[in-house]
């Protein structure tokens, strides 16, 4: 999806809020308000606005149930791969298959770019690489404590690749 209406923004914004109240590691610490969260999801939406990036958006019903980011790059010579940001169920709807269904359907966007592979990061300690590496993903390296969930609790920030 390229473009994002004001329905669209508020259901993206809703859902990355509940997600990271819920504990989930999409960029912030809970508690969270979509007060927070609606410049950085601004941020995003510039590069989907721009045509460089896409979103990958999960419904149910109708309704948007999760959604990703495939972000690409500026360089020219980084235009071989993309990266995947922002992957969410919302709360109500994880551990049914929809994370995988959601992920599916990146790979699919992405090869239709042209991609030949794909990067992502997860935080170390919530064993969600666990659930990539059920996609095909692999580790190919760590920045040791690179997130500092709350003074004394630094993660390894895990950079896994996947080859579509
Ligand atoms: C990670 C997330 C997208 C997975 O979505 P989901 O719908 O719950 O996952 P699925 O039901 O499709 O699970 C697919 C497989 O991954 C496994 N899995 C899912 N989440 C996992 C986790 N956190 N840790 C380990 N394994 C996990 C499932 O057990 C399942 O395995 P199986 O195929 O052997 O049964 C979802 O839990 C979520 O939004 N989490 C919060 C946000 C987050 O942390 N995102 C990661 C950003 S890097």
């Amino acid at each position: 999806m390229s473009a994002v209406d004001d329905a669209l923004r508020g259901e993206l914004l809703a859902c990355w809020t509940d997600v990271s109240n819920a504990g989930g590691a999409v960029g912030f610490v809970p508690p969270v308000t979509q007060d927070d969260v609606a410049p950085v999801l601004g941020r995003l939406l510039e590069g989907v606005h721009s045509g460089r990036d896409v979103l990958a958006v999960l419904t149910v019903d109708g309704a948007t149930a999760g959604w990703a980011a495939l972000v690409r790059s500026l360089s020219p010579l980084r235009r071989h791969w993309a990266t995947v940001l922002r992957v969410q169920v919302h709360p109500s709807w994880q551990g049914q298959g929809l994370g995988r269904a959601l992920m599916t359907g990146v790979h699919g966007i992405a090869q239709q770019q042209g991609c030949e592979f794909l990067s992502l990061t997860a935080r170390g300690g919530t064993g969600v690489d666990a659930f990539y590496r059920g996609l095909g993903y692999r580790e190919v390296g760590r920045l040791p404590g690179a997130i500092r969930v709350a003074p004394g609790d630094d993660r390894d920030e895990i950079l896994l690749h996947c080859r579509l």
